[in-house]
């Protein structure tokens, strides 16, 4: 069978890398791709970019493709599942209705009220001044939202009212028209991806991932430095209850709406001290980096139940199997990211990381025969054990066989739950 990946990120290697590990899986395709999908055996990358909607379709049919998989958020939310639903092309990625739960934040908190899901307290605005005086009447701390993709710069967790009330007048006049203002929530937070049919709904394992620049969890919010699986603080108690009380009724509630969701529903979550897991945000594809640590824990195939959700038979596939480990994702940056980086520095030690660890390429490129930089998030590699100690102790292995020029990464990654 022939898979198409559509995207160019970490995630999008890793699902290739995990797609090409089944018998049945004989080559994947990725669009556009980065170098690591370039030279991966099995793996063959196109130049189509992941809006050329009309491209994609003419492919896998020119092709014989069984199914698409669709990485990011931006294809779904232009509604790259309804293109391809229109011309029988089996697609794992909800339509563009689906992927309001991503898109639009006060649809998504009017969906979690209706579906009675636990979230923080949150009131929408379209008028700042409106905004400023609920901001003064509550206090701080206080977390004010855009209410559009921003890509990770949307949200703003303000400790005093001066920050708050800052970032109302910043997020309007960057030309947002809707902000949410949320109540602030304490705890520690939990990537759950979650595999639907539109019906049914199969949690995987917990992931953490750390957004933080900094060690110790400091500095600028990105797109994410590190991740682990399984998460020990979501224990079965609380899965169970994120399935129960969160996932359950929220694909109930989309059903209710007319909304067949196929694809991941990945939930951000608050656990709180309590062991409350309360909704932070609702992501309509895989995590980033998390989809690099939960992934090479799987063992079932993959295409397997991606293939049942868009044939609607996921509740009859068996119990998801998994490798009895842990895994650590360590994120190597090009130096200054989040901010401005420089990108073209060739990179090398990929292969004697390659010994330790799995090397997922996210921002490289394959140019005459040399690996190089091409974005912020550079590469994420995972390390596999028996325990997080020596998880951990893979992944940094292999990282710091990797050279190039001002490469960065956080040395912490693991740490909480290594001591733990
Ligand atoms: P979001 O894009 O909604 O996940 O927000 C990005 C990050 O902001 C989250 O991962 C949290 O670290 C933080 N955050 C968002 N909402 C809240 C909240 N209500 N309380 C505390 N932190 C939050
Ligand atoms: N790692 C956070 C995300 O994928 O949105």
């Amino acid at each position: 069978m022939k898979i198409l990946v559509v995207g160019n990120g970490g995630r999008e290697h890793a699902l290739a890398w995990k797609l090409l590990q089944s018998p049945h899986v004989d080559k994947v395709f990725c669009t556009p791709g980065n170098g690591g999908t370039a030279t991966m055996s099995g793996c063959e990358n196109l130049s189509l970019s992941v809006e050329d909607f009309a491209g994609i379709a003419n492919t896998v049919k020119e092709n014989d493709i069984s199914l698409v998989v669709v990485g990011p958020e931006l294809p779904l939310s232009l509604g790259i599942t309804d293109y391809l639903q229109e011309q029988n092309i089996a697609v794992f990625g909800p339509t563009k209705a689906g992927a309001l739960i991503e898109s639009s934040k006060t649809w998504a908190k009017e969906l979690m009220v209706e579906a009675e899901v636990p979230t923080a307290i949150a009131k929408t605005f379209t008028d700042s001044a409106a905004a400023k005086e609920y901001i003064l009447e509550v206090g701080a701390p206080i977390v004010v939202k855009a209410d559009a993709l921003a890509a990770g710069k949307g949200v703003i967790v303000a400790t005093t009212v001066s920050e708050a009330t800052s970032a109302i007048d910043a997020l309007f006049s960057q030309g947002f028209d809707k902000v949410l203002v949320e109540e602030f929530l304490e705890g520690e937070e939990v990537s759950v991806l979650a595999l639907c049919d539109g019906t049914d709904v199969r949690s995987l394992w917990p992931a953490q991932d750390n957004k933080r620049v900094g060690e110790g969890d400091t500095g600028k919010n990105t797109g994410g430095m590190g991740a682990i699986c399984p998460a020990p603080i979501a224990t079965a108690e609380i899965m169970a209850k994120v399935n129960s009380d969160i996932l359950e009724p929220v694909v109930k509630t989309l059903q209710k709406k007319g909304i067949n969701y196929c694809g991941v529903l990945y939930a951000g979550l608050m656990i709180t001290k309590a062991g409350e897991a309360k909704v932070l945000e609702f992501n309509c594809r895989f995590g980033d980096p998390e989809t690099q640590a939960v992934l090479p824990l799987l063992e079932t195939p993959l295409e397997e139940l991606l293939l049942a959700c868009t044939q609607k038979t996921l509740g009859k596939q068996p119990a998801l199997k998994w490798r009895s480990q842990s895994a650590v994702c360590v994120v190597a940056a090009s130096g200054g990211y989040p901010d401005s980086y420089q990108k073209g520095y060739p990179i090398s030690g990929i292969e004697k990381a390659e010994k330790d660890a799995i090397v997922f390429h996210a921002g490289t490129v394959l140019k005459d025969n040399q690996i190089l930089t091409s974005g912020g998030r550079v590469l994420g590699v995972t390390g596999i054990g028996d325990d997080f100690n020596s998880a951990i102790e893979s992944a940094y292995q292999g990282i710091d066989k990797i050279e190039f020029e001002k490469i960065y990464y956080r040395k912490d990654i693991g740490h909480k739950t290594n001591k733990a």
